[in-house]
């Protein structure tokens, strides 16, 4: 059975689906390896490197592809590419579905599309979440970015010339990209605030050294926080508008604001409104990692820096895991990996999808012909 690993096409993408690691892995377990030339050298794997794991180097897209069985990728294939795809591979990416337009296209080619961030966020399945996985990279490079970008410094210093303050650094939402931003930020010195819809995150800040900014919840909301399985909810208008206070007061006095707040298959919150960020200090940084879901600050933009008049700077890269492509590949690859060796067949020696595995279930957007996949309500 025949793996292949083509270079990716969407602009900016540094990433890649294998590397020289996880290509040696597969060749142990009995398949063969294609990987397009120059698929992993923006992110530092070279051809060499995947042809000493045991991979056979194909000169384009099209002959990685014309007799691969399955299909690794990092973002989902689009029309030219699921064309070139063999009919009745196994495709794993993420997907996007929810805005993905070619969902019945690879539906026409038979493909069985696996969407990897539909990875269920169960024990067991730690270990292929890709989500979580780039998400942790990318909210550590947020904070480099946002460092990069300020024009002072993160930690205190005493100096002879006079004291430099730490920077006051708030972060929206603390999923894995929020906690990851937290500690990274407390490790380079600045005092830290952060707040999410989730309860449950006030301890986890907590434990990071971070100040918990609190929103006033109802017992119905508390509730309702809990009954989602650690995803974001619908907040009430009354909660909407005392965190709208509690972000306007943290933000207008901080220096650096990170948000990452998401809503899975949906658009972002919108939580820093243009007037509070009229409010910031001139030299302060804002990083939007929501910015490609529609962004959680008003006036930021996909893929570019905004210098607002009052001297406020948002940045708006869509893609911080591309900007991290070594490491984002090696994690994101070893995801697929491990995604995928609970369904190899051993004796057979090739992949046997289980269908009904609960890890494998929610994943599968489009198959047999027909797309699967729904969006949330
Ligand atoms: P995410 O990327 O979907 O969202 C980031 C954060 O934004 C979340 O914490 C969310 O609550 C928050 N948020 C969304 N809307 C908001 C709003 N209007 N106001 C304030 N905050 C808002 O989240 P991520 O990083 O994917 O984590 C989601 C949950 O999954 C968390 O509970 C996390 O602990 C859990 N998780 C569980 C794993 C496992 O058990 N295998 C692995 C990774 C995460």
């Amino acid at each position: 059975m025949q793996i292949g690993i083509p270079a990716e096409t969407t602009a900016g993408e540094t990433r890649v689906a294998a590397t020289p690691e996880t290509v040696r892995k597969f060749v142990g377990l009995g398949y063969s390896v294609v990987v397009q030339s120059g698929a992993g050298r923006v992110s530092s794997y070279i051809d060499q490197a995947y042809k000493d794991a045991g991979a056979e180097i194909a000169a384009d897209a099209a002959t990685t592809l014309q007799n691969s069985d399955v299909v690794l990728k990092v973002a989902a294939p689009d029309a030219a590419e699921a064309a070139l795809i063999k009919s009745g591979a196994v495709v794993l990416a993420m997907f996007a579905p929810h805005n993905n337009p070619y969902l019945e296209q690879y539906a026409q080619r038979q493909l069985t599309c696996v969407a990897m961030e539909l990875i269920p966020r169960i024990t067991r399945a730690q270990s292929s979440d890709v989500l979580s996985s780039q998400a942790n990279v990318a909210g550590y490079k947020a904070v480099l970015m946002a460092a990069n970008a300020y024009q002072r410094m993160f930690p205190m210093l005493m100096t002879a010339a006079g004291t430099v303050k730490p920077a006051r650094v708030v972060v929206l939402g603390v999923g894995v990209a929020g906690l990851q931003a937290i500690a990274t930020a407390r490790r380079m010195g600045a005092v830290v605030e952060a707040s999410d819809m989730r309860p449950a995150a006030k301890e986890q800040v907590e434990s990071l050294g971070g100040k918990w900014l609190d929103v006033p919840m109802s017992d119905e909301e508390k509730a309702k926080a809990l009954g989602t399985g650690g995803y974001a909810w619908v907040p009430s208008a009354e909660y909407v508008r005392d965190q709208a206070q509690v972000v306007d007061k943290a933000v207008s006095a901080a220096d650096i604001v990170i948000t990452t707040a998401l809503i899975p298959g949906r658009k972002a919150p919108i939580l820093v409104r243009e007037a509070t960020v009229a409010k910031m200090r001139p030299g302060s940084v804002i990083v939007d990692m929501a910015v490609s879901s529609g962004g959680n600050v008003e006036g930021s933009q996909l893929d570019q820096t905004v210098m607002t008049e009052h001297g406020v700077t948002i940045l708006g890269v869509g893609n911080i895991p591309a900007t991290v492509g070594a490491e984002t590949s090696a994690l994101y690859a070893r995801n697929l990996l491990n995604f995928l060796q609970p369904q190899h067949d051993n004796e057979a020696k090739e992949l046997k999808l289980q269908r009904d595995d609960d890890m494998v279930k929610p994943t599968l957007i489009v198959d047999a012909g027909h797309v699967i996949y729904k969006k949330p309500n």
